[in-house]
């Protein structure tokens, strides 16, 4: 719900409703975070007066035939106003002593059902009647939904002996695998429980297609690819940093409880791909592309690809063949925007491809407008990309926008509306739009702007936790620069062999910087990423390398303040060492030092 145009919207479809004249029920669905604001507006229609009226002083009465049903997720309620209260208590208690069955909106047998229906998620709420209906529906609906998802996913596959061997596999590693996450490891950042399990559904949708597994398969080939859509549907997600090593951990977990799929047993179970052919587990190293590079690139653009790439890049190409909503996370510098940069300039020609970096001034209706823009009006309310292409948003930062006052992120909500129900509002007209063939790609670090995102958009998105590379894979970025650097300027064959060390030199060096510079609340700009690496390598030039002299020192701008320079050449410096040597002579005892330039690169 997007409030800047909410009552205009509102009224008019309230409006639309009320002059029906059959008696029919008919109902108004407001989805979305509510806010003391608008509820204030409607508390006339939710009492029972059941009349809204507008600034212009027209009064629309509610039908008897008429409901509205409220669907949110209902939030901590710091922020809300006893008014919000207020309003939401009363319909709400109404609704608990008049109904035994408070998840049902359609109770038999009642003549008179209240207007006001709620359908909250709630993790804590102060007004006891919302906490009493939301642990109700949590406990009708949790459990149950995971399962009635996977239930009917599985029922809609087509083979028989496929439907049973998967529900039995789904019985045998999800529950153990939930367990496990909610009490040892942490993801990367807040996802719902079921988003995990969809995601296990979505990638094993990808896999077994009649070409790997057909329909006579025995039950340890639908094991091995199950196994490998569940490591990565939970493996996938977890956070590997400096401090805490959950990937690696879930990997030595699953070796020794999950024995049935037997992994090689160097390295993690994340090192793998699984080969279709002989469906045996493969390292991802295999399969890294070679290296290209446009000498001309800057090279913050430039891509090496790793094994974390490749694998990376396997599950994105196959889940946005699906149109599966997809979001990588990781903190600042480790190259996201490069990453899917660098995958979305290869798709076929049947994408087009919308940048949409977010950032906190980013309004919802700046979003529809650059949303909009490369759509184009199809027959009727439709609107999709122009011809038969399909169109990919990259939402690169998703959680930089402002939190509004009551705690909403107001682009977010204009997202969620276009994937939960594929339209979004004409803000001018107050006419829906239908959107059709767009999909989303998204980044965020989840240590800045507003950290997490509203779960209910959150659960859409398959997410891959996008860490700091490995050693090795830092090793294989630079060496694959410089080496082609080193290449194409023709360096000396001595410059050449320095390569290596000086590549495990910066590492090193910037090992040593996070490992002692650890981020404070004060000094929080004490993040040493692939940025400061790269450009470190963006700096080797041959003119650097091979300039003479190649002398840094504090002095170099003579007696201006100190600073670290390189010396321009020899005369500058030979005038100003003559100088503070004549200096020094008139107050010490003299000392006869003949300048010449091995002396000088020895001072
Ligand atoms: N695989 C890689 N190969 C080469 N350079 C990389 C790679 N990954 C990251 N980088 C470097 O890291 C820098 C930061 O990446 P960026 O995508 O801006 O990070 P993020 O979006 O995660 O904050 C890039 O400019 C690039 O030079
Ligand atoms: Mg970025």
């Amino acid at each position: 719900m997007i409030y800047s145009y909410l009552l205009g919207l509102f009224s008019s479809i309230l409006r639309e409703q009320a002059n029906l004249t059959h008696d029919g029920p008919k109902w108004i669905v407001l989805d979305g975070d509510i806010d003391p604001m608008w509820i204030e507006s409607l508390n006339t229609v939710m009492d029972d007066n059941k009349v809204l009226t507008l600034a212009s002083s027209e009064r629309v009465a509610l039908t008897p035939s008429m409901r509205l049903l409220f669907e949110d997720r209902v939030k901590d309620s710091s922020g809300e106003s006893p008014s919000l209260k207020e309003t939401l208590q009363h319909p709400l208690d109404t609704l608990m002593e008049s109904r035994d069955s408070p998840g049902n909106p359609f109770p038999s047998g009642d003549p008179s059902p209240p207007p006001v229906w709620f359908n909250f998620r709630s993790e804590s709420h102060s007004s006891q009647a919302v906490k009493r209906t939301s642990q109700t529906f949590r406990r009708r609906t949790h459990g149950w939904l995971q399962n009635s998802y996977v239930a009917s996913w599985i029922d809609r596959r087509q083979h028989q002996s496929e439907k049973a061997n998967l529900t039995i596999l789904f019985d045998k590693y999800v529950p153990v695998c939930l367990d496990k996450l909610r009490t040892s490891f942490k993801t990367i950042t807040s996802i719902p429980e079921n988003s995990l399990v969809q995601t296990i559904c979505t990638l094993l949708e990808c896999l077994l297609t009649p070409e790997n597994v057909p329909s006579d398969s025995p039950k340890e080939v639908y094991e091995v690819y199950f196994v490998f859509a569940c490591i990565w549907a939970f493996g996938g997600t977890l956070l590997q940093d400096q401090l805490s090593g959950y990937q690696a951990e879930f990997s030595w977990w699953w070796h020794k409880e999950m024995k049935a799929v037997k992994f090689p047993s160097q390295g993690t179970i994340f090192d793998y791909y699984l080969d279709h052919k002989t469906k045996k587990f493969m390292p991802w190293a295999d399969k890294i592309p070679q290296f290209m590079m446009d000498s001309d690139a800057p090279l913050q653009r430039v891509v090496v690809h790793t094994s974390e790439t490749t694998r990376l890049r396997y599950f994105i190409e196959l889940l946005l063949e699906k149109g599966q909503p997809l979001m990588l996370v990781g903190n600042a510098g480790v190259g996201k925007t490069v990453f899917v940069g660098d995958m979305l300039a290869s798709l076929s020609e049947d994408y087009i491809v919308s940048r949409v970096p977010f950032n906190y001034y980013t309004t919802s209706a700046a979003l529809q407008g650059v949303l909009e823009k490369p759509l184009e009006k199809k027959a009727g309310r439709n609107y999709g990309p122009g011809g038969n292409k399909k169109l990919i948003y990259f939402i690169d930062d998703m959680n930089m926008p402002a939190v509004d006052l009551y705690g909403t992120v107001q682009p977010h909500t204009l997202i969620r509306q276009h994937i939960d129900y594929g339209h979004w509002y004409d803000r001018q007209k107050v006419m829906l739009k239908e959107i059709h063939s767009c999909q989303y790609i998204a980044c965020m670090n989840p240590k800045v702007g507003s950290f997490t995102i509203n779960p209910r958009l959150q659960r859409h998105f398959t997410v891959f936790a996008f860490n700091f590379p490995s050693l090795d894979a830092l090793n294989t970025i630079y060496s694959q620069i410089l080496s082609f650097h080193f290449q194409q300027q023709a360096f000396a064959s001595s410059v050449l062999r320095s390569g290596p060390t000086l590549i495990q030199a910066t590492i090193a060096f910037h090992q040593m910087m996070t490992r002692n510079f650890l981020p404070t609340a004060i000094k929080f700009h004490y993040l040493f990423n692939l940025r400061d690496l790269s450009n470190i390598f963006q700096g080797v030039d041959s003119r650097v390398l091979l300039q003479q002299p190649l002398i840094y020192c504090h002095f170099a701008n003579g007696r201006e303040d100190p600073c670290y320079m390189p010396v321009k050449d020899w005369e500058v410096l030979k005038t100003f060492l003559t100088e503070t040597l004549e200096n020094y002579n008139e107050l010490n005892a003299a000392m006869h030092l003949v300048l010449f330039e091995d002396a000088m690169q020895h001072v």
